[in-house]
């Protein structure tokens, strides 16, 4: 059985359709990527995946996230399922924190919440999910959001969103926001515990070479529709539509650049 199975999906803003008639398949423990241009409708088909469409949005069509239906179903029917079965990673991790919080305790909730850790197994667990996002120091669990880094703040709303063991991570383009200089680790850190656990990941980005590190197969949106789709490889290759042709050639544009430029030499 499919971890997320999208078919016909269209997503309204009122009269305006954002997203056609979307359909692809997320086998559990694949890596699937999204790539398509700013307002190609990426992060609302991500949103509506978990049931997080703003009210002024309304999805038709059907979304089956480990067999269960989401189109329709009250946030309360849903609420169980974000968490142990999907969560999502934003571009912007100060959406996921609360800015009053330290960030120890934020960690701690879904783990007593999800995984019913108390006491001193819940330190433990804390620790340990602050280890597995490279963040070992003891400070960081005492620290509030404003005190970290940019990078140290998406790794951590990475802890959170996994502090419960989803089957199927969305991350919705993680590294956007973040310094080029730390981009770099928080890719290989997603890239390393969705390996270790075995994780559906459905990774949306506009920048085709990060996708391509990510992921097996790609689907390609414009303007609210899939235009093509396909394994990496072969969209890399020989892309068939002409909007897929323009996201390769400025790819492989940028990256002629690169090895051009001798400061560029060596970072890459
Ligand atoms: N809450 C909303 N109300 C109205 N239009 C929206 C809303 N959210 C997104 N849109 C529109 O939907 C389209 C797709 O947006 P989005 O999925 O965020 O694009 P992407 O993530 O690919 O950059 C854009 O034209 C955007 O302006
Ligand atoms: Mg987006």
């Amino acid at each position: 059985m499919s971890l997320l199975e999208v078919s016909g999906l269209s997503v309204h803003a009122g009269a305006r359709a954002l997203v056609r008639d979307v359909s692809f398949t997320l086998a559990p423990g694949e890596r699937l990527g999204v790539i398509g241009e700013s307002g190609s409708g990426k992060s609302v088909t991500s949103l509506a995946a978990l049931g997080l469409l703003p009210d002024a949005l309304s999805a038709s069509g059907s979304i089956r996230l480990d067999g269960h239906e989401i189109v329709g179903r009250p946030d309360a029917a849903l609420r169980p399922l974000r968490g142990p079965v999907a969560q999502i990673v934003f571009q912007e991790p100060l959406t996921a924190l609360d800015p009053l919080m330290r960030v120890g305790r934020q960690i701690a909730e879904p783990l007593t919440r999800h995984r019913g850790l108390r006491g001193s197994a819940l330190r433990a667990g804390v620790a340990a999910a602050l280890a597995d996002v490279a963040l070992p120091d003891e400070r960081i669990a005492r620290a509030f959001p404003y005190e970290l880094s940019g990078g140290q703040r998406q790794r951590v709303a990475i802890a959170i969103a996994l502090a419960a063991r989803p089957r199927l991570l969305i991350a919705d383009e993680p590294t956007t926001a973040l310094d080029v200089t730390v981009q770099d680790g928080v890719l290989s850190l997603l890239e390393r515990l969705v390996a270790e656990r075995d994780m559906g990941l459905l990774f949306i980005s506009h920048d085709l070479a990060v996708v391509a590190r990510m992921v097996e197969r790609i689907i390609v949106m414009q303007d609210g529709v899939v235009v093509e789709e396909g394994p990496v490889m072969q969209i890399v290759r020989e892309p068939r539509h002409p909007y897929t042709r323009t996201l390769v050639d400025s790819a492989r544009a940028l990256d002629a650049a690169l090895d051009a430029d001798p400061r560029a030499g060596g970072t890459r």
